[in-house]
């Protein structure tokens, strides 16, 4: 091959390249599979190395780092790179837009509201096309050159526009959601970009698995994580860890005209870089503070962390009239989140028992607020958690909440020992009933597997009559354990057995609630197997696999005598399910409480007699989240709706089932953490085509 060919080549081979990268990265919308994009990057690899000329440093095989350097050297800004003013109230960022008003003489202004990323600043420059310089912010004036670092960033374009291999950058998609901007604006000669380089928070979960591994630096937080990874001294380790990039500004753009920062977000767009989609821009100043406070609510959503919404000026004439006061701006603001961690003492570790008998430590911590709650508890998961972070009673703590899941503990302070501080160890007996408890093979978890454990049984009790499970309303967690207390129930049958004239005697319940209760527990009966099983809360048998089973065995007694292979035999079920059932059903204590349900009316046939209950998923309640196999998420919501369920935007107690796609964020840990059912697309239609 000639030179003039392999460049050619070269030159075909890296636009493409570019361009699914884009795909990829900024649009989060792949075109072509990872393999056939590695033999792209193979043949582009093998050219270079045949022909060492082609290897520029905008080349797509740049993106793996280039050799250590012994520090960074310093970059001073052309303008400095400015803060933001922050304020945590409402009535801060409207005294901001009163003065904002005043100062600019009456002009029509407009605001764009974007979240604030929790990240760290740069500020990129462009000559001619190609990335020439990368800087971190430094103290606003002098930052420092991280160039070789930023093009590892894989939403960072090296060479713009970005458009495909035959230059049709008309053709490229664009989100619906970023500013338009004439089609094929003129390239600046020269360009500084102004952006936030972050990480995901599942990106930053996973990276820290594989440090821990291989026993690597682990961080404290995503914005740590990002930080650390973009000043590193060897760009090659940078490159493999998973940063992120935002734009969210240009300092200058020599040749091109640019009036507004909406504008100028909607340049970026068309040069190819990935945009925040939750920018939007507003006339009226209300519906901007609706905005702001839709996010204060939903920014656990996000898959990355932000800590405020960025209220922004939009005219640049009237930014530049605003001006700056020492490094912050008066045209913009920052309405940050109330806190989401503060420091407290550990006062104490208390188990709870869950229903399987599971012993789930719980920090009692001294009471402190947190994005204006107070906290006085926090989950500690398991031993092995404490252990980790070696937290001792007695211990400066770190607790962290995000949206409403329940806090958690982070770390300890151990700058902040006396030496009064105790070490804590799981205790060897049960707190409810004081057998002994048995740690599982394979798991961090520690059980009571006394079957007649009361706090067990409570939990089993709520468990039963849950929504998802015989949805008998009425007979909560208090009562629950008011029952158990008194004797009225010692298992999960005994509600069938309950005495309304009993009931009705009992202090603060009366005859009308009594006879409510029992109107919901009579209705419960009628429940069918899919709901027996599930509210049997027997181990790895969720509501997925009782329909499952419930397809194939027509009643809860013909499946008592299905033997492990059989069960293993049914798609969807695996040998751990098999093993659970069979066990659950060998043990006489269950078999009597099955009798016992038998014997008061409860309905254990697969098909369902419930009335008004026609559709499979009727009064389901699902997240959405994650790009599915084949379904798009209006899709996916339909096909919900069709069979009864329905479909809501937020992760909550009240959900039944979190339908989880590929690249599922935050919404997959909330749910995680919740112990919400995860279904695959191929479970939601099993699901659905039960019964
Ligand atoms: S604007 C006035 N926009 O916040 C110009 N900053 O305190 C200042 N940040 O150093 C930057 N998201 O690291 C701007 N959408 C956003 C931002 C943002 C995050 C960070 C940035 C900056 C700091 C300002």
């Amino acid at each position: 091959m000639d030179m003039i060919t392999a460049q050619e080549r070269w030159e075909q081979l890296a636009e493409t390249l570019r361009y699914h990268n884009y795909r990829y990265y900024v649009l989060d919308d792949p075109q072509l599979s990872d393999a056939a994009y590695d033999s792209l990057m193979i043949e582009l690899r093998e050219l270079e190395a045949q022909f060492p000329a082609l290897r520029t440093p905008d080349s797509p095989s740049q993106r793996v780092g280039d050799v250590p350097v012994e520090s960074f050297d310093k970059v001073q800004h052309p303008r400095p790179m400015l803060s933001l003013a922050s304020v945590f109230e409402e009535a801060e960022v409207r005294k901001w837009h009163e003065r904002v008003l005043k100062l600019a003489n009456g002009a029509t202004l407009e605001w764009i509201l974007e979240p604030k990323i929790d990240g760290l600043a740069v500020a990129i420059t462009y000559v001619n096309g190609r990335m020439a310089l990368g800087a971190t912010r430094g103290n606003g004036i002098v930052g420092e050159d991280i160039t070789p670092n930023l093009r590892t960033v894989r939403d960072v374009p090296l060479a713009i526009p970005v458009s495909d291999h035959a230059g049709h950058e008309t053709e490229r998609p664009r989100r619906e959601t970023w500013p338009a901007f004439p089609e094929n604006p003129p390239l600046a000669s020269r360009m500084e970009v102004r952006g936030e380089v972050y990480m995901k928070i599942p990106d930053f979960h996973r990276m820290n698995r594989q440090q821990a591994e291989t026993d690597e630096k682990v961080f404290a937080n995503p914005r740590n994580a990002a930080a650390g990874s973009l000043r590193l001294l060897d760009s090659s380790i940078t490159a493999r860890r998973p940063l992120s990039f935002f734009g969210y500004g240009i300092d200058y753009a020599d040749d091109v005209e640019i009036l507004t920062h909406w504008d100028a977000l909607g340049y970026l767009g068309r040069m190819g870089f990935s945009l925040n989609p939750h920018i939007r821009r507003f006339t009226d100043f209300e519906e901007a503070i609706d905005y702001a406070k839709e996010w204060m609510a939903r920014r656990s959503e996000l898959d990355y962390e932000v800590d405020g919404i960025v209220f922004k000026v939009n005219d640049l004439a009237v930014q530049e009239r605003l001006g700056v006061v020492g490094r912050e701006p008066r045209w913009a603001v920052a309405w940050k989140f109330p806190a989401s961690e503060a420091v407290t003492r550990l006062l104490d570790i208390k188990v709870n028992l869950g229903r399987t008998g599971v012993l789930n430590p719980n920090a009692i911590l001294e009471a402190v607020e947190i994005g204006g709650v107070t906290v006085s508890n926090a989950t500690l998961h398991n031993e092995d958690y404490i252990r980790e972070r070696d937290l001792r009673i007695g211990d400066h703590v770190v607790v962290k909440r995000s949206g409403d899941v329940i806090p958690k503990v982070m770390n300890a302070l151990p700058e902040m020992r006396t030496g009064d501080e105790r070490e804590w160890r799981m205790p060897d007996t049960c707190p409810s009933c004081g057998e002994p408890v048995h740690r599982a093979p394979d798991e961090a978890n520690y059980y009571c597997t006394n079957a007649a454990c009361p706090a067990q049984l409570v939990r089993k009790v709520e468990h039963f009559v849950g929504r998802g499970s015989m949805d008998i309303e009425g007979l909560g967690k208090k009562l629950a354990a008011r029952f158990v207390t008194l004797g009225l129930l010692r298992d999960v049958a005994d509600i069938y057995t309950l005495d309304p004239e009993e009931l009705a005697g009992l202090e603060g319940l009366g005859e009308l609630s009594a006879a409510n209760l029992m109107t919901s527990i009579e209705g419960s009966k009628e429940q069918g197997m899919i709901r027996l099983l599930t509210a049997l809360g027997i181990r790895h048998i969720g509501s997925v696999q009782a329909a499952l089973l419930a397809e194939h065995y027509p009643s809860v007694d013909v499946l008592m005598q299905a033997s492990k292979e059989e069960l293993e035999a049914i798609p969807g079920i695996g040998p751990i399910s098999a093993q659970s059932l069979v066990e659950w059903f060998s043990h006489e204590s269950n078999r009597r409480v099955l009798d016992k349900l038998r014997a008061e009316g409860v309905s254990f046939a697969s098909q369902r007699t419930a009335a008004g209950e026609g559709a499979p998923l009727a009064g389901r309640a699902f997240v959405i989240t994650g790009t599915l196999p084949t379904m798009s998420r209006d899709e996916a919501k339909a096909f919900i709706e069709e069979h009864g369920g329905k479909v809501t935007s937020a992760v909550s107690s009240k959900t039944d089932f979190l339908l989880a796609g590929e690249n599922a964020g935050s919404k997959l840990q909330k749910a995680e953490q919740l112990g919400i059912r995860i279904l695959s697309e191929d479970e939601l239609r099993e699901l659905a085509i039960q019964n």
